[in-house]
């Protein structure tokens, strides 16, 4: 049987090559030209005010909080409300700031639950890190209703929701920033890489010194530049080197030119899913939210049993996923406040195979075999 698995990237691989090429023969592979080219398209295509592209969604998850926590104030110790269904980046990004993420509870979405952060809001609650899981908005508009009543601020995680809109309008402006991964594996792929938009000018030019090891001027501006003294920079702060480059920023400007497209034909595989499972007793599927028209990053359905649902696909040649352990089984996240939705989905979710290269017969198989298993 031929393997059905979880992910499978797409590249255009001519076009690629033709984008790495032209960074190879001008001899520019860094930071600055294609990366601020497929910043500006990024702009474009969304909607959003900024973009600074980055070299994964992890580092602007971090510098999210780093820019946040210096512009506010927030002292260590101080806390984020976020969840416990995610891959880890986005609570270690609270971390690396000495921050302390809180746990609240998921809701059928198995995004964050607006009654369940309310509930965790204390007197040090500075923000909340909503995670778009799949590419779904959940109860994003209360979260963000419930940030303003409250006077704290949004971070969104839209690691999986590249394309993802709400009402027509693609999403990111929600909050005071959202950062969108475009690793290989997620509806925009390059290889490694990143976006992080700030709603506001100042944030997005302090992210920028960031990024560059706190450096107040960028290589390719100081080689484009004229004038004497350009080794003339200046330190302001300890940065990291979490810019992206122009490979990857080639990369990105094909995989945006097809994002639409792709994500069209990711929601025709979940509409096939939907049609596959519908009654199917034991496969309950996780809803999209009512107004959002969803990357759709991620399939998921719940199970009983699900890793003796998972060997079994796996005897059958259908490779799904995990999306994702509640992050409080990590030794690093023990002793967070209980979720009981959470854990109940960490030990029932599986993600089926999403991807663009899955025919019609392929998720009839998928959904034929895990008919059988449940039954
Ligand atoms: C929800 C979520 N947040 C953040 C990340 C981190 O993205 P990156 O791999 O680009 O650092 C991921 C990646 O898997 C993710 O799934």
């Amino acid at each position: 049987m031929k393997p059905i698995h979880l992910f499978v990237p797409t590249f255009r691989v001519d076009e690629c090559l033709a984008e790495v090429r032209e960074c190879l023969e001008r001899g520019w592979t860094g930071l600055g030209y294609k990366t601020l080219e497929f910043e500006r398209r990024w702009a474009e295509h969304t909607g959003l005010p900024h973009a600074h592209f980055l070299n994964s969604a992890t580092s602007g998850l971090h510098l999210a909080v780093r820019v946040l926590k210096e512009r506010h104030g927030w002292r260590d110790g101080d806390e984020i409300i976020s969840t416990p269904l995610t891959f880890v980046s986005s609570n270690h990004a609270i971390l690396y700031e000495r921050l302390k993420p809180v746990f609240a509870d998921v809701d059928e979405y198995l995004c964050l639950d607006p009654a369940s952060i309310e509930s965790r809001i204390t007197a040090k609650t500075r923000a909340v890190l909503f995670v778009g899981l799949g590419g779904n908005t959940g109860r994003l508009d209360e979260v963000v209703a419930l940030c303003r009543d409250r006077s704290l601020t949004l971070i969104l995680d839209a690691a999986h929701m590249s394309g993802t809109r709400l009402r027509g309008q693609h999403v990111g402006l929600e909050g005071e920033v959202s950062v969108f991964s475009f690793h290989a594996v997620k509806n925009l792929p390059t290889a490694d890489s990143g976006m992080i938009c700030f709603g506001g000018a100042e944030d997005d030019a302090a992210v920028r010194h960031w990024t560059w090891l706190g450096i107040d001027k960028d290589t390719f501006s100081r080689t484009h530049s004229q004038g004497a003294y350009k080794w003339h920079y200046q330190v302001e702060h300890v940065g990291f080197k979490y810019h992206g480059n122009s490979i990857m920023a080639g990369l990105g400007l094909v995989a945006l030119k097809y994002l639409e497209e792709d994500n069209v034909r990711r929601r025709q595989i979940a509409a096939w899913y939907d049609e596959g499972l519908a009654g199917v007793a034991g496969v309950e599927r996780v809803p999209m939210a009512p107004d959002c028209e969803s990357a759709r990053h991620l399939y998921q359905v719940l199970v009983d049993k699900r890793d003796e649902v998972m060997v079994e696909l796996n005897a059958a040649d259908i490779f799904p996923g995990v999306h994702y352990r509640d992050n409080s089984v990590y030794a690093m996240y023990a002793g967070q406040p209980a979720c009981p939705n959470a854990r109940r989905a960490s030990e029932r979710v599986i993600s089926l195979p999403m991807h663009l290269q899955l025919v019609r017969a392929d998720v009839d198989r998928v959904c034929d075999e895990l008919r059988r298993i449940v039954r």
